[in-house]
């Protein structure tokens, strides 16, 4: 068979009849957890870190997925291998965990279990691998960070409506941008879907751990950091840091690492990516086995004018 497949309550189905009910209360009104995992080369990286968030979210959000976390990595693995020959030339795959609630009552489905749906989409590397060779942008719009004591941003969940409404007013600075989301204080925070990083005098800072979604990547990167021998510190800042860092990236999984050039429509340091930023990708390669920098670029249609592979000399 050549269309991938996807897991929806129990069942391993064609992606294109995977459906769930109108009535799912994650559709409705946001009430839902989630994970993104990513692959390289095919294979499942840093599952079991995904896994345990996704735990953490359901205990929060008391959403039963009625299956064992023992069952669900069962069905990731195997989901995850039926669609590995798939994957393309240099293809990976983000592989999704969606689970949302159906309490029972005035909107249960019949038999008022959650909805499971665990799937593999396609990283569309093409449309951010530039960003590698020459910086991302963020831009800081007025809608601020959930706070704690609203919707911990800890918790992976599918309410993501303030992403959203950031995105649209950062892009009415910057089309490129990303939103960077700061707190009520004007602590940086994080953006949608990434933790952020600044750099400063060889040291890496990063919000600390509160009010963020503690990223698999951001963890990843820290451990990176430690054996590189790169300082590191969580600790609060503002923009003001950011614009005065000597770099400055974010971290998600799909991405990995990926430098960061603009906030605010000004540059950071040079305006282009560092050479901190360039250690922890290589280094990334050699300690985590896969090249991710090297992965997206070889998607752009001009890969050789963009960077020469190595080896290889520009046309
Ligand atoms: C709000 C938010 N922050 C940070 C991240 C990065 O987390 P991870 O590195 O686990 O992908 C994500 C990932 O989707 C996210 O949604």
């Amino acid at each position: 068979m050549n269309e991938r497949i996807a897991y929806v309550n129990g069942s391993i189905v064609p992606e294109s009849q995977a459906t769930i009910s109108i009535f799912d209360l994650g559709f409705q009104n946001g009430i839902g957890v989630f994970e993104r995992t990513r692959t390289a080369d095919g294979d499942l990286f840093r599952l079991d870190q995904h896994l345990a968030r996704l735990n953490a979210s359901l205990t929060m959000t008391r959403i039963d997925p009625g299956m064992s976390m023992a069952e669900i990595k069962r069905v990731t693995e195997d989901v995850a291998a039926r669609n590995k020959p798939l994957r393309g030339p240099d293809g990976d795959y983000s592989v999704g965990h969606y689970i949302s609630a159906v309490p029972g009552g005035q909107t249960a489905i019949p038999g008022g279990q959650a909805t499971v749906v665990i799937f593999t989409e396609p990283i569309p590397f093409k449309s951010w691998a530039r960003a590698y060779l020459d910086g991302c942008h963020v831009v800081t719009p007025s809608i601020r960070q959930m706070p704690m004591n609203v919707i911990d941003p800890k918790m992976k969940t599918t309410s993501r409506i303030h992403f959203h409404l950031g995105r649209l007013e950062a892009q009415l600075v910057d089309p490129e941008a990303i939103p960077l989301l700061l707190d009520e204080n004007g602590n940086v925070c994080e953006l949608a879907g990434h933790n952020f990083f600044i750099v400063k005098n060889g040291t890496l800072r990063t919000p600390p751990g509160e009010a963020i979604l503690r990223g698999v990547t951001r963890d990843a990167t820290l451990e990176l950091a430690q054996k590189l021998g790169i300082p590191a510190e969580e600790t609060t800042f503002q923009v003001y840091d950011v614009m005065n860092a000597d770099e400055a990236f974010l971290t998600t999984t799909t991405k990995c690492i990926m430098p960061c050039s603009r906030i605010n429509g000004r540059p950071i340091g040079t305006g282009k990516p560092g050479p901190v930023v360039e250690r922890l990708e290589k280094g990334w390669a050699e300690i985590y086995g896969f090249d991710f920098v090297e992965q997206a670029l070889r998607h752009l249609p001009d890969r050789q004018a963009a960077r020469p592979e190595p080896g290889l000399t520009a046309v």
